[in-house]
């Protein structure tokens, strides 16, 4: 589903609770979505190492570790934890009406 300005439904915020993360897939990518103290966040699911999926992956605070060879990322902005100048892509997200929903271009 989709509004005119671009925004996705990515389910309902009862799909995570706070300090948790889950997979879903929006217009057929693989979205990484996390739930923080510090709110919402959405990356691209697929780890840039080899492929290992980000959403089933363990968060602290707003770092997730892949569950597959444990590369780390910020998910607030996708920051590497091993290389600081890299970022692994983000979208933006929002809440409205219980629903959570991102915008799949790129930041
Ligand atoms: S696939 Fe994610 S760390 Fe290797």
């Amino acid at each position: 589903m989709s509004d005119d300005d671009g925004w996705l439904d990515a389910g309902e915020v009862e799909q995570c609770a706070v300090g948790s993360g889950t997979e879903v897939v929006v217009a057929d990518r693989i979205v990484a979505l996390f739930r923080t103290a510090d709110g919402w966040f959405a990356m691209n699911g697929t780890c840039p190492h080899h492929g290992g999926p980000l959403g089933k992956g363990r968060l602290d605070g707003c770092v997730v570790t892949c569950p597959w060879h444990g590369w780390r990322f910020d998910v607030r902005d996708g920051t590497y934890q091993h290389a600081s100048q890299a970022k692994h892509p983000t979208f933006a997200t929002r809440v409205v009406s219980g629903r959570v929903q991102i915008r799949l271009d790129e930041s």
